[in-house]
């Protein structure tokens, strides 16, 4: 039987190994160390609010944009996962960092191999089943010198990378997101240049997106070879935007290509598909609701219709894999999240088949480019002593769990 087959439903948050485990070598640690410094002098041509600018550590500070130790997840996480128990989460989506389990080319850490067993013990110890994401937007420094998502040799690395990773934890890990918002990255790292790569070159952009496509599918190949019956998905990110606003013909493209065409690209390589959702979409202009440290406006609204769209398309099992707001004070975090589950159940019942609610995030983490300043957590960090404390938005999703009968 095949773990979509049960039909659970799963209580969640994510992560991703690089913005919150430290101590990683990746292509974004060499990327944040060259950049660090401009990007404060950008920062500080800005009007920044004093609660975020009296936070550690702030937009101007350099440490900010060096994801150095991170969270210290990479040692704590067993007491993460307490804290994740603690508010009654019975799933958590995190990534295995390809950089770590094959530093240099073809040789595989047995050392880190051991890591991410513990990791995957003491989340079962606590009852909690594992997501397990396989690109979370990080490459190894051998892979980026080879020429990144550019070439053509990244398909075979990463899919022999991913047949290891399975063939190790064959045992300990059900479901499997290959891919993390294929779309959205190689356009921020190949188009927009906001990502390393950080590349401005059109024809790039195409060449990444579509060994992207080819990776996924060798991938999903590899791990159904080792066992026919792992449940093997992809996150994407979604955007709605609202009919009246838009033309029919302007929306029905901006559909196809944001929420669809990577997905098109890979059909009948995917069991599931994994929604993050954050936003309004910019392209609708605003629209009444509360905005984020971030700028973002709130719209839960649109989570409802991106599930729908999807479930429409493609008619397969869906989870949400990430939602959640940049908001230090914890002053919209308990409203979003009550909001966001809302529409989540209203989907649920309209027949849509949505299996699970993941926030993002656990703990405040490394926000990319953005750095520390944003944070996302149900736990707060203070990155001076890594302390984790309670934000009110994690008893808020404690209780909806505890209540909750989907
Ligand atoms: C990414 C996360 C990121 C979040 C908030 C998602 O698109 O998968 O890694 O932290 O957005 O920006």
């Amino acid at each position: 039987m095949t773990p979509l087959e049960e039909k659970e439903f799963y209580w969640g948050a994510s992560i991703a190994a690089h913005q919150v485990e430290g101590g990683n070598r990746n292509d974004w640690t060499d990327w944040e160390a060259r950049t660090a410094e401009l990007r404060v002098k950008k920062a500080s041509g800005k009007v920044w609010p004093e609660f975020i600018l009296k936070n550690y550590p702030s937009p101007l500070d350099e440490e900010t944009y060096v994801s150095g130790k991170a969270a210290d997840h990479y040692h704590r996480f067993r007491g993460d996962f307490d804290l994740a128990r603690g508010i009654g989460l019975n799933a958590f989506r995190f990534s295995i960092e390809w950089s770590r389990i094959e530093p240099e080319e073809g040789q595989f850490d047995k050392k880190e191999i051991e890591h991410y067993r513990e990791v995957l013990r003491a989340l079962r110890e606590r009852g909690i089943e594992p997501f397990v994401t396989l690109w979370h937007w990080t490459l190894p420094i051998w892979v980026v010198r080879h020429g990144g998502w550019k070439s053509r040799k990244t398909i075979f690395h990463f899919s022999r990378f991913c047949r290891k990773v399975a063939e190790e934890f064959r045992h300990d890990i059900r479901f499997w997101i290959v891919l993390n918002e294929p779309g959205l990255w190689t356009s921020e790292a190949y188009l927009f240049g906001f990502k390393p790569p950080a590349k401005r070159n059109i024809i790039a952009t195409g060449r990444a997106y579509f060994h992207l496509v080819r990776a996924h599918k060798e991938a999903y190949r590899a791990l159904k070879s080792v066992n026919t019956s792992f449940s093997v998905g992809i996150s994407e990110s979604g955007e709605w935007i609202e009919p009246r606003i838009i033309p029919r013909p302007v929306r029905y493209l901006f559909h196809y290509l944001r929420n669809y065409f990577f997905l098109k690209r890979i059909e009948g390589f995917f069991d599931f598909i994994g929604l993050n959702y954050y936003r309004r979409s910019a392209l609708m202009g605003p629209g009444g609701g509360a905005f984020s440290d971030m700028g973002w406006e709130v719209d839960p609204e649109g989570i409802y219709y991106r599930l729908r769209g999807f479930w429409q398309r493609f008619h397969l099992p869906l989870f949400v894999t990430e939602n959640g707001i940049a908001d230090a004070r914890d002053e919209l975090r308990p409203k979003f999240i009550q909001d966001h589950i809302e529409e989540v159940m209203r989907a649920r019942n309209d027949g849509i088949d949505v299996r699970g609610y993941f926030h993002w995030s656990l703990l405040d983490n490394f926000e990319w480019e953005e750095g520390f300043w944003p944070r996302f957590g149900l736990f707060e960090v203070d990155y001076r002593t890594m302390e984790r404390k309670k934000r009110e938005s994690a008893d808020v999703y404690a209780d909806i769990i505890r209540n909750s009968k989907p």
